[in-house]
């Protein structure tokens, strides 16, 4: 994609999509504002350049202009991290938005309001689009959370704005989920955890074209368990997913990929952060246990597999990591991942969701190789999907 080094920006008006969509609490304060760092070297370069930088974003799913969909709360936290004074607009179109882009000075910076508080954004109703990019003279795309959704202002805007580019940030996730998976350092192991195998088919499916070793984890290694026979006690299983199970199975062994289940589980009597709790091998699951996490065999066999390669791409925790009874295995991943970059140079890519929480949570973000900032994206990026507002770039 075109990238933002070759703009020419000194006095240009910078229309940038950023992903500000971050969590707020009921006092609307922000609780992790990952997002809005993230989102900060594009922001400056800008800034540094003498461009006058029109910030939008939207913030969680309102219908309509809802108080608490805000994005407000975010003026304080993005003035101190960019050292100049954010204004804010009261809506993200219209006389007052052209207001306050015409005052605005070079090396300023203007916050329209969420996006989505206009269906036509989510809608990518063209006449909408052509309001937002009406203020500007070009388009730095760096939302890339946002970028597998066609909405006005990731893909719409870039019909009426020439160049539409990448920004920092997105290249860097497209850096990593695309170029480092398309051309690993080998062995190259995948880890794909969480709760639901239907939700992991697609990405399972394209990385087993590109690993050496797979290692599965979370509650749909069940499924996997019941296709081959094994009893499961009242573990989490999708039925109808079996058959399926058994296909990547054999898809696996076709291709030469040495695929990992856990060997032993770690049981509760109940979904509960204080049930009780035993190890049990993989194939003994009693009758009115489930399994919430992986055992410490498991973890042995996987670290040792993890050591062997260069490349690491993990999606998905191991186990239910919110409840700390059952985080051990989620845990020793994080671990591993940060030793064998640190110490080993391994290049470890975590992408998105749940395992982001969980190696936050671990206090082992700034360990890892690259940790994205995306969740649907990411995994659509992993499926190997190509993401409208990447698409819609110049020369994507
Ligand atoms: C996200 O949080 O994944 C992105 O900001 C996209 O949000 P959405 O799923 O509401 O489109």
């Amino acid at each position: 994609v075109g990238t933002l080094g070759e703009a020419d920006l000194k006095g240009k008006k910078v229309f940038v999509r950023a992903d500000l969509n971050v969590p707020l609490d009921d006092a609307q304060k922000i609780t992790d504002d990952t997002r809005i760092r993230a989102s900060v070297p594009t922001i400056k370069f800008l800034l540094e350049k003498g461009a006058k930088v029109i910030l939008a974003s939207h913030l969680g799913r309102p219908k309509g202009v809802t108080p608490k969909y805000s994005l407000k709360p975010l003026v304080p936290r993005l003035s101190e991290l960019l050292g100049v004074e954010v204004v804010m607009a009261n809506d993200c179109i219209g006389e007052e938005v052209e207001k306050l882009v015409a005052a605005l000075p070079e090396g300023g910076v203007l916050l329209l309001e969420n996006v989505r508080f206009y269906k036509e954004e989510e809608k990518n109703e063209p006449e909408f689009a052509k309001k937002l990019a009406s203020v500007a003279d070009l388009y730095v795309n760096d939302a890339f959370g946002t970028a597998h959704r066609a909405h006005a202002s990731t893909e719409g805007v870039t019909k009426y704005l020439k160049p539409a580019v990448a920004g920092f940030l997105m290249q860097k996730e497209l850096d990593y989920l695309v170029g480092a998976v398309a051309n690993p350092k080998k062995p190259f192991a995948a880890i794909v955890g969480g709760s639901k195998v239907s939700t992991k088919i697609g990405v399972i499916e394209s990385l087993l074209a590109k690993v050496d070793i797979l290692i599965l984890g979370g509650g749909m290694i069940y499924t996997f368990y019941k296709a081959q026979g094994y009893s499961v006690g009242k573990s989490l299983v999708e039925e109808d997913k079996l058959e399926l199970a058994t296909s990547l199975i054999e898809k696996a062994k076709a291709k030469g990929v040495s695929l990992l289940l856990p060997t032993d589980i770690v049981v509760a009597d109940k979904f509960a952060a204080d049930a009780e709790s035993k190890i049990v091998p993989a194939t003994a699951i009693p009758d009115d246990w489930m399994g919430l996490d992986v055992g410490p065999d498991a973890t042995k066999t996987f670290n040792e597999a993890l050591d062997t390669t260069q490349t690491i791409i993990w999606n998905g925790p191991m186990g239910v990591f919110e409840f700390p009874k059952f985080a051990a295995g989620t845990e020793a991943i994080a671990k591993k991942l940060a030793e064998l970059t640190t110490t080993k140079g391994v290049t470890t890519i975590i992408g998105g969701g749940d395992s982001v929480a969980a190696v936050e949570k671990a206090g082992l973000a700034d360990k890892m190789s690259h940790i994205s900032t995306g969740g649907g994206a990411s995994l659509e990026l992993l499926e190997g999907k190509t993401l409208p507002g990447v698409l819609a770039l110049d020369d994507a």
